[in-house]
């Protein structure tokens, strides 16, 4: 296969990053992993490595030491851009202790700006997130809509992020950015060798149901029942973390094509489709024949009532869509769980 250069993937053993780095293997760029491994575990580099055939390149680094980066590239020649996962994720720690957040999200930032300067590296596609919306004052929602005080430190990380990366390309004539606004990754690789493996207990729904299923926790809580939707639960727009991947390879190569139409483009990563949060816990219990035990308890602060994607940016003009459905995202958080619990936790 052609060799399309080098893409440096900060965050590469995480979650979204893992799946993005199978799919740059398997479209001919040579991913170049930076991450500290705060938190991942490196047994998911092994995961890479039976689905693709290929160990990934890995360096152990923390991407908020620009020295210590520049160290880790300077054997690679050709780089192309950069994929920028690297960042800290919980809303809630990020309201009692935002200063990390702010130092490793918005701080990782600049370094990684200053690392595309001084290695000249054009291209960037940055991890951003459909919380900058906040509660949308129309749904679907689309890149033009208002930007909403952020409910949280993290929201705040990732809209000041976006204005930094903004101004930064503006600048600077030579270098081009994408920042993608992902609705709810779940799900993960058809193989079941890579998914989600949170630290300690689960923030988010679909890990929780997984762990729940499996005997892990006693009952999945369900955040409140009495809101203003159609079964009173949450409705948030579930995308399959395959399909988020193979959108980061369409961006890239927008980017080292130059058909970007500005310097700095932004897109909803999203499916369109709402879905209720006991939608969820039945479409689950279906899919996976197996029971899920849950109760409905208060609404969780911070939670807003509900957001789906306008996908019509996305699918006309970045030329990407998401084709795999529930049911699928579903199947594949179950069936990684599995795994993870009956192979690579018993072997480890
Ligand atoms: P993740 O925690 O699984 O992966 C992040 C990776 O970055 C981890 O491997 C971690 O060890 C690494 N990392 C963190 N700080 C680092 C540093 N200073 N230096 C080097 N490595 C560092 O998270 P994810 O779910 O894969 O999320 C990836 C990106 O997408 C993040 O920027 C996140 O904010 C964003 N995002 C995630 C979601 C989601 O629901 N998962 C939603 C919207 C946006
Ligand atoms: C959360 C963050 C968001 C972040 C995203 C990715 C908040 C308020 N938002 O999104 O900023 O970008 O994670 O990390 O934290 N639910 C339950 N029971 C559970 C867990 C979740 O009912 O045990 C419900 C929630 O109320 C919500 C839905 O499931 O309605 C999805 O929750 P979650 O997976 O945490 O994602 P978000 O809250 O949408």
């Amino acid at each position: 296969m052609e060799d399309k250069g080098h893409i440096i993937v900060t965050g590469g053993v995480g979650y979204i990053g893992s799946h993005t780095v199978v799919e740059l293997l398997a479209c001919g760029y040579i991913p170049i992993i930076l991450d500290s491994l705060e938190n991942s575990d490196p047994v998911i580099l092994k995961g890479i490595k039976k689905i693709t055939g290929i160990t990934p390149i890995f360096h152990k680094v923390n991407i908020c030491s620009i020295d210590a980066m520049k160290e880790s590239l300077r054997d690679y020649r050709n780089i192309k851009g950069i994929i920028h996962f690297a960042a800290y994720k919980a809303v809630g720690e990020s309201t009692s202790e935002p200063l990390k957040y702010y130092k490793n999200n918005v701080g990782g930032v600049m370094e990684i700006l200053q690392l595309m300067k001084e290695l000249k590296i054009p291209n960037l596609i940055f991890s951003s997130s459909c919380t900058v919306y906040g509660q949308p004052d129309t749904l679907p929602v689309n890149e033009q809509a208002p930007i909403k005080p952020a409910e949280s430190p993290y929201g705040r990380t990732k809209q000041m992020c976006e204005d930094i990366i903004h101004d930064f390309v503006v600048a600077n004539n030579e270098f081009r950015s994408v920042s993608l606004r992902y609705f709810n990754p779940v799900g993960a690789h058809s193989s079941a060798l890579i998914g989600e493996l949170p630290q300690g207990i689960p923030n988010n729904l679909v890990p929780f149901i997984t762990q729940t299923a499996y005997g892990i926790r006693k009952e999945l809580m369900v955040f409140g029942s009495d809101y203003d939707t159609t079964d009173g639960s949450c409705i948030r727009d579930y995308i399959h973390v395959v399909d988020l991947a193979k959108a980061h390879i369409t961006a890239m190569d927008r980017l080292i094509t130059e058909s970007n139409k500005e310097k700095f483009e932004i897109f909803n990563l999203g499916t369109g489709r709402g879905s209720s949060v006991l939608e969820m816990i039945t479409a689950f219990k279906e899919v996976n024949k197996v029971p899920l035990p849950f109760i409905i308890t208060n609404r969780r602060p911070g939670d807003i009532e509900q957001v789906w994607s306008d996908t019509k940016h996305a699918n006309e003009e970045l030329g990407w869509k998401a084709e795999k459905g529930i049911k699928e995202m579903l199947q594949s958080a179950w069936e990684w769980e599995k795994y993870y619990r009956q192979n690579i936790l018993v072997e480890a």
